[in-house]
């Protein structure tokens, strides 16, 4: 899509719902900001949207978003998930490496990134495995997939931890050549080994396997060590306990480059759920207990906890409905995501709309070097942006979201906060909360084929 797009007059929308103003979007940019908006030249033949009572927010950028595409397109494709982003309120998503074949050379990488701008929804950036294969084994081709067109700055082997400190360091010093950054999924392996759920008092009343939180803990620290130790920047996935709260901050002001981030389902699910076995709940790491929840939540709300993302995962009918321990871990989160950091975060005061543009948008482009998004709403930054109904309200169904698979923990449950427009480059991906204009291709909103 090259051809320009026409210029959208946003009429009395709320920048990070502060003062309501009127936004003009000309050429890919903001073009003007403020009363005189429409009375500008590149108004002309403008689209006027109403945006009356809508917050504004820049484009919402997800650091961890699991595609499926190459190797389980039954489950999700770079077009439905695509789809479901921008749905979300999402502008750009980076794509973890564990497909079939992994994203582990510049091939796969640039393969991944075309099929996403083809599709043109959500600028999709490719993940680069840490390892071979994600094996744990060798170093994976880490320069090559920088170099290449998919300009790869973030590493991980999500899914598994990094667990062998020599390859992590290698890993951490690797990735400085190029401004890298190592995202790891902390599990400690040998911790965890059978491990269902989170290990606690539920975990022994249902006869399950626990998950011990020092599993997670253990490796953040040791990282956070590496990371001094060779002077290079580490970012945590899916920070779960609150024991892994006080490690980052202890790093953090000591001067660690460390960032980490919260998933939405570890700000408001606990273990408890686990008690009707019901597979939908079955998350790597495990949902964890009310002072784990209320632990992430202020950790976001001072910062030492850098970003919400959603580690969108997911999975096949077949793998998700079945005996728990057979179960695939994950959970969808791309259309969800805002609505539960609105709930959890913002209604209860931990954080205004600054802070979920921050959280959501600027921390996550920062950590993954990614220029154009997570820019502040201002006349001459991209029009990436997102336009939110903070007072709608609406029920989550798994079946009529957008993704190829319907595994979302929050079936039946009402939400606060939907997204009415999201806009790309200035072209609307979504418009009163449907998608306009885009080939996502065959898989969307079928399953089970
Ligand atoms: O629950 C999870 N699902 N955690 C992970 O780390 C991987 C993910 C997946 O790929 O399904």
């Amino acid at each position: 899509m090259t051809d320009r797009p026409v210029p959208v007059l946003l009429r009395h929308a709320a920048p990070y719902g502060e003062e309501p103003t009127d936004v003009l979007l000309a050429d890919g940019v903001i073009v003007a900001l403020g009363a005189d908006a429409a009375a500008h030249p590149a108004a002309a033949g403008a689209q006027e949207i109403d945006a009356t009572g809508r917050v504004l927010l820049p484009g919402l950028v997800d650091l961890h978003t699991h595609l499926r595409e190459p190797g389980r397109e039954d489950a999700e494709t770079v077009g439905t998930g695509s789809a479901a982003a921008a749905l979300g309120g999402y502008t750009a998503v980076f794509a973890m490496p564990n497909t079939d074949p992994v994203a582990d050379t510049a091939g796969v990488v640039e393969q991944v990134f075309r099929l996403g701008q083809d599709i043109g929804l959500v600028d999709v950036l490719p993940i680069g495995a840490v390892t071979v294969g994600r094996k744990g084994e060798r170093l994976a081709e880490l320069g090559a997939m920088a170099t290449s067109v998919a300009a790869v700055r973030v590493f991980s082997d999500d899914g598994d931890c990094v667990s062998d400190p020599m390859l992590m360091r290698r890993a951490l010093e690797y990735v400085k050549a190029f401004d890298g950054v190592v995202a790891q999924h902390a599990q400690e392996p040998r911790l965890t080994v059978g491990a269902q759920m989170h290990e606690g008092a539920v975990s022994a009343r249902l006869g399950l396997t626990g998950w011990p939180a020092v599993a997670e803990e253990a490796i953040i620290a040791r990282d956070c060590l590496l990371t001094d130790h060779v002077d290079s920047r580490l970012h945590v996935c899916h920070l779960s306990t609150a024991g892994s709260v006080d490690v980052v901050a202890a790093a953090k002001a000591r001067g660690t480059a460390v960032t980490a981030e919260v998933t939405p389902h570890h700000l408001v699910l606990t273990d408890e759920l686990a008690v009707g076995y019901d597979p939908v709940f079955k998350v790597n790491p495990p949902l964890r207990t009310d002072a784990d929840v209320a632990a992430v939540r202020a950790g976001l709300a001072d910062g030492t906890i850098d970003i919400v993302a959603t580690d969108h995962a997911p999975h096949a009918q077949q793998d998700k409905e079945c005996e728990w321990d057979q179960a695939s871990p994950g959970m969808l989160g791309l259309q969800t995501a805002l609505s539960v950091v609105l709930e959890t975060m913002v209604r209860t005061g931990l954080l205004d709309w600054r802070g979920v543009a921050r959280v959501m948008s600027e921390n996550p482009a920062r950590i993954g070097r990614l220029a154009g998004h997570g820019r502040p709403v201002a006349v001459g930054e991209p029009a990436n942006l997102t336009l939110v109904d903070p007072d709608a309200t609406w029920v989550v169904r798994g079946s009529e979201l957008a993704s190829r698979s319907a595994n979302t923990p929050f079936e039946g449950r009402e939400l606060p906060g939907r997204v009415v427009a999201t806009f790309l480059r200035g072209r609307p991906t979504v418009l009163d909360g449907q998608l306009v204009g885009a080939d996502v291709g065959a898989g969307l909103g079928t399953r089970g084929e």
